[in-house]
This record gives structure tokens, sequence and C-alpha cells, in this order.
């Protein structure tokens, strides 16, 4: 994509973290927003920031598990804006710890926000923006969806998590293939950071009652949040590091965005083993933080 300015980005998990550092990086290319969030509060001041920059910015509380919701913030964006050029279906949480101790209501949550809410977004954006090329031969669009390194990778105690973003990342090879079979005007791509400083630490803030557990989190659980938290307040890239790093992929019509090449060795270790028929593993050798989260793991259950 050659020319975002007056184009219109959507990006559901606007108000906090990597969606934030996406509308302010959209707003620097002269994109008009739409942002979506389930924090009214974070939503509104994160608008008013980029209304001060002098962007035309409109958003709307909702939660992306609700697909009706979805289908109104696209009508809404539409008739607002237009057709929207890029959808970033980003809003995502996270849970920890063994996989046999999480809840059904852990994989209800997860896979309801990180899986369906991305579903939610394509299905409502998707039919758009193919109008929109069919009209216009110059238009152009793209959809992004978040996934994560977890998206590619596995490890302990997140497993819910790893899941929840491999079916992203399938997710969006799928609608890439889908799209091709139609357009080259409407692509896809798929952004998988590993630790980033933002709020997503935090999560629990906007758990819904109906997916709250009954009880308390379990030892493995407590251990691997604040492991976790210290992975993520040491992340190598800043939220708007990794928006820079988006937008200049999109530009380039890129479908994986790594924003990192730390990563290509584990990348290339997990695709050896399978080819290998080695049983997963990790270089844990070579990646010092993950050998340091492993052995804290191990240090936390034995105690
Ligand atoms: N921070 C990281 O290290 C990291 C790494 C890889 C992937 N990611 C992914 O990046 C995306 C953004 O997360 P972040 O790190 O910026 O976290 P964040 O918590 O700072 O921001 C996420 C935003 O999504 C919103 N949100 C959560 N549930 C929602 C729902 N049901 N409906 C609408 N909005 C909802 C939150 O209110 C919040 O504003 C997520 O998909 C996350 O899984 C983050």
């Amino acid at each position: 994509m050659k020319n975002l300015k007056n184009g219109v980005a959507v990006i559901t998990g606007g108000g906090s973290g990597l969606g934030k550092a996406l509308a302010h990086a959209a707003v620097s290319r002269g994109m008009k927003v739409v942002l979506a969030d389930v924090q009214a509060k974070a939503l509104e001041q994160t608008l008013e920031e980029l209304r001060a920059l002098g962007a035309e910015a409109i958003g709307e509380v909702l939660d992306v598990t609700d697909a009706t919701a979805v289908e109104a913030l696209a009508e809404r964006a539409e008739t607002h804006f237009g057709p929207a050029n890029l959808v970033f279906n980003n809003a995502g949480v996270a849970s920890a710890g063994l996989i046999w101790e999480s809840t059904e209501k852990d994989w209800d949550w997860l896979l309801g926000v990180n899986v369906k809410g991305v579903a939610n977004g394509i299905r409502a954006f998707t039919p758009r923006m193919l109008a929109a090329a069919s009209a216009d031969a110059d238009y152009q669009g793209c959809i992004i969806n978040t996934a994560s390194l977890a998206g590619v990778l596995t490890g302990p105690a997140m497993g819910v998590y790893s899941v929840s973003k491999h079916a992203v990342l399938a997710l969006s090879e799928c609608l890439f293939h889908d799209l091709a079979l139609l357009t080259r005007q409407v692509q896809a791509a798929v952004l998988c950071p590993s630790y980033v400083a933002t709020n997503i630490g935090q999560c629990y803030r906007v758990r819904p009652s109906q997916w709250a557990n009954s009880e308390g989190p379990t030892r493995s659980q407590m251990a691997t949040a604040a492991i976790s938290q210290n992975n993520l307040d040491s992340g190598s890239l800043t939220a708007d590091q990794v928006a820079e790093t988006t937008f200049k992929a999109v530009e380039q019509g890129k479908f994986y965005i790594f924003p990192t090449d730390e990563v290509h060795g584990l990348l290339k270790h997990r695709f050896d083993r399978i080819l290998e028929s080695a049983n997963p593993d990790l270089p844990y050798e070579q990646t010092p933080f993950l050998q340091d989260r492993r052995k804290r793991l191990i240090e936390a259950l034995a105690d």
C-alpha cells in the first residue's frame, strides 16, 4: 500500500498499548481513525490525544466478542468516513499458568476475545472492503490481525494464550489465501510481536463477570503472571516502535510482521525440530530470557 494519506484506519483495542500506538502511527500518516475498545475512559483519552494533533478520530465502546456491535462499528465507520483501508483486529487479552489449571471460563474468555473477536472483525469489514475495491480501481485495503510470537512458538505455562494466537495466525493465513482468489486490492497481514511494555499484564481489568473465575489464581498462574510482567517490562521494543514497523511492513505489502528479527532463530529452531521429528524444545541456551523464565517457573512450582 503506497499512499495512506486521507485513508481510514479502524483499530480495535485502540485505547491502550499497541492499539493506541497504531492509532498514532496512522494519524502521523494523515489517516482518519476509528477506534474501538471495551474501556470507555481509555478510549476517550486516546481520542482526545489524537484530536489534539488535528486528527479526525471517532470511537466506539464495544466488546469485540459481540458480533452485532462489531457489525455496527463497520457500518458507522463507513457512514462517517467511507470504506476502511486498514483494519487492525488488535484487541486481545492474556492468561497464564499450567494448561490443565486453566478453567473453562479462561478458555471461553481468551478464545472469545482473541479468536472470535478477530473473526467478527473479518466478517464485518471484508465484504465492505471488497465492495470498495470493486467500485474503485484505485482503492487499496489491508486487514492486519494481531497474533503474537506465541502464535508461532509454544512454551511453558502460556497454553491458552498460545492456542488462541496460533488460531489468529491460521485465521490470517486463511484470509490471505481467500482474498487472493478474488483480488489483489484487499490484502491481509499478521502482526507477531514478542514482549512489549503495554497494559496487557493488567487485562483482568477488562474481564467481564460472566467469564470471571469463582476461585483465585493457582500458584502457577500467579508465578507466570509475575514472570510475564517482568518480561513485558523488559521488552526490547516500545509499542511505538512496533507500530512504526507494522506500518512500514503494511506499506511494503508484507504478510508476516515480526517487529524484531531477534526471533528468527527461534522460529527456525521450531520448524527444524518438526522436520527432524524431534520433540518440542526451545533453544534455551541461546535465549537467556527464556532460560530464566523456565528456571523461575520450575523454582516457583517446587517451593
Ligand atoms: N504486549 C505484548 O507483549 C504483546 C505481545 C504479543 C501480542 N500482543 C497482542 O497485542 C494486542 C494488544 O495488546 P496490548 O499488549 O497492547 O495490551 P493492552 O492491554 O495495553 O491493550 C489491549 C486493549 O484491548 C482492549 N480490549 C480487551 N478486551 C477487549 C474486548 N473484549 N473488546 C474490545 N476491546 C478489548 C483493552 O481494553 C485494551 O485497551 C493483543 O492482541 C495482544 O495479545 C501483545
